[in-house]
């Protein structure tokens, strides 16, 4: 076995590191959930999630992942036989899509090639034939972790209305929520799914629904069954701080000190720090010679940079390597993906060393591993950082 020293570097795109200062949060005893000082804790999170979610509706908080936050959204708002509207984005639109069909849902699902977002365009054009409304939600991944690329939910939002339609708007925000702009109201989403592992910083472990009039009013009709899941029963006792079981404690904590942590920084300077690492990874990339997935500048993703290996080279074979020579852990490339691309995740509490090193890690392993590439990644991207500060 070899022996490590110094600190392992975590690049895959989420979970992501998780802070000292949650860490430390999050080294609590616990507490009854039923007693009077879990209340301060609950209403705590609750509203603090409303604030990173940007939304005045309600945000609900369960123990689960993302995949447990999907399987929300989908049985309090929809009914077995409905119809919905998904995009082939990439891996995560794949599985939502089989979930929905597991469910009873009649998904039309639009093809795409893994490279790109969701055409609006696309969206308006679909809708706008639609002429008897039977489509009764259009759900779109916002940052497909797969692929890094994001879909612009702002001008979705926009082609939904234009096209005078009344689906419901279902948004995966699992790895874009806290790392890439979201504004929950602004941009009239009903449901946007999201989990702690990510821009929350937090170990895996929670599920988070975000959700809007529109959505509550669906789940008044819908039909499908649900009992862990349902919102009602997490709806009553929220509104005192509480959870109708015994929720995740200790990650409330922590969950309360990431959402301090984002606050103090601002939102707004947390989304510019995302775009700004990920512009010095892609300039790397190009340093490189090398190829992002992402076809599509307008929807870089400011979460996680998907590399296209050479032909003739395997991505997962350069992973291990630079993971055992460095202690760098990297992406591996999902499902159609796998062995075509690696992917440096730079989101969550990220700042611009830890991204050099990360890179540094990969422009080495390239060199090690044999495979074909210009130097000088590395330097680009520290000129991309240091652009503007010093130059
Ligand atoms: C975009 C997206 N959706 C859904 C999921 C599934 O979330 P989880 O693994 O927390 O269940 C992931 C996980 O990486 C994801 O990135």
């Amino acid at each position: 076995m070899t022996t490590r020293t110094g600190r392992h570097f975590l690049h895959i795109p989420g979970p992501s590191p998780v802070p000292e200062r949650v860490l430390r949060a999050m080294d609590m005893p616990v507490i009854d959930h039923r007693g009077p000082d879990f209340a301060g804790l609950g209403k705590a999170v609750l509203e603090g999630a409303q604030a990173i979610f940007q939304t005045r509706s309600p945000v609900i908080i369960y123990p689960g992942s993302g995949t447990g936050a999907w399987e929300s959204a989908i049985v309090n708002t929809l009914s077995a036989g409905d119809r919905v509207l998904m995009f082939e984005t990439g891996h995560f639109a794949t599985l939502w899509r089989q979930m929905a069909a597991r469910w009873g849902i009649e998904v039309e699902f639009v093809p795409g090639d893994w490279r790109r977002g969701v055409d609006p365009a696309q969206v308006e054009a679909i809708l706008a034939e639609d002429r008897a409304k039977s489509i009764k939600a259009v759900m779109v991944v916002h940052n497909e972790t797969s692929t890094g690329a994001t879909s612009r939910i702002a001008e979705i939002r926009k082609a939904i209305d234009r096209a005078n339609h009344t689906a419901l708007f279902l948004v995966d925000t699992i790895s874009g929520l806290g790392s890439a702009e979201y504004a929950h109201d602004e941009w009239g989403v009903d449901v946007a799914v999201s989990c702690s592992q990510k821009g929350l910083m937090l170990p895996p472990g929670l599920g988070l629904v975000a959700l809007s009039d529109k959505a509550l009013a669906a789940a008044k009709t819908a039909t499908l069954p649900r009992s862990y899941w349902d919102w009602e029963d997490m709806l009553k006792p929220n509104t005192g701080g509480y959870f109708p079981y015994t929720p995740a404690t200790n990650l409330l904590y922590g969950l309360r000190e990431a959402i301090a942590m984002l606050r103090e920084e601002g939102l707004a300077e947390v989304f510019a720090r995302h775009q700004r690492l990920a512009a010095a990874t892609r300039a790397a990339v190009e340093g490189w010679g090398l190829e992002v997935l992402c076809r599509e500048p307008s929807e870089y993703s400011p979460v996680l940079t998907a590399v296209v290996m050479p032909e003739g080279h395997d991505a997962d074979a350069l992973r291990t390597l630079i993971l055992e020579k460095y202690d760098l852990s990297l992406g591996t490339g999902l499902a159609k993906m796998a062995g075509k691309i690696f992917r440096i995740g730079h989101l969550g509490e990220c700042n611009d060393l830890m991204l050099m090193a990360a890179l540094s890690g990969v422009e080495m392993g390239l060199k090690a591993g044999g495979v074909p590439h210009a130097r000088g990644g590395v330097l680009a991207a520290m000129d991309a950082l240091r652009s503007g500060i010093d130059d």
